[in-house]
C-alpha cells in the first residue's frame, strides 16, 4: 500500500470471524506508526482484542473503556463529545505510539 504522507486515510478492516481482520488491522497500524504517521486504531468489534494484538499490556487492555454510550438497549454515538477531548479521554498510547481506542465491548450476556 502506497499513501501520500500528509495525506489523512481511514482504513476500515472487515469479514467473516477468523479470517485474519485483528492481525492485519494491529501490523498495519503499527507499520504505519513507525513510518511516522499518527494512527488511531479503533476496535469496533463487540469482542475486542485490537489492542492486545497491538502490544498494549493487559492491564491497560483492561482498563480501556468503550466510548460508545452502553447504558440503553442500543449503543449511541455520543456525537456531542469534542474529537480531541474524546481522543484524550479514552484513547490510550500503546506500542510505536499507536492510539488504541474502544467503540464497545459487551460486559454480561443478554437474551436475543
Ligand atoms: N496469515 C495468517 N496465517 C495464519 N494464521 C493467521 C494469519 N492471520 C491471522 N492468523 C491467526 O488466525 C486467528 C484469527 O485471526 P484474527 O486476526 O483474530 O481474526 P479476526 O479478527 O478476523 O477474527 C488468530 O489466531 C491469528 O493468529
Ligand atoms: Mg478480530
Amino acid at each position: 500500500m502506497c499513501l501520500a504522507y500528509h495525506a489523512r486515510v481511514r482504513v476500515g478492516v472487515s469479514g467473516k470471524g477468523g479470517v485474519g481482520k485483528t492481525t492485519v488491522a494491529a501490523v498495519l497500524s503499527r507499520t504505519l506508526a513507525r513510518q511516522g504517521r499518527q494512527v488511531i486504531a479503533l476496535d469496533c468489534d463487540s469482542d475486542p482484542n485490537l489492542a492486545a494484538n497491538c502490544g498494549l499490556p493487559d492491564d491497560e487492555v483492561a482498563a480501556l473503556r468503550p466510548f460508545l454510550d452502553q447504558s440503553g438497549p442500543r449503543r449511541i454515538v455520543p456525537t456531542a463529545r469534542d474529537p480531541q477531548r474524546l481522543l484524550a479521554d479514552d484513547g490510550r498510547r500503546g506500542p510505536d505510539d499507536v492510539t488504541l481506542m474502544l467503540a464497545a465491548r459487551v460486559e454480561r450476556a443478554g437474551s436475543g
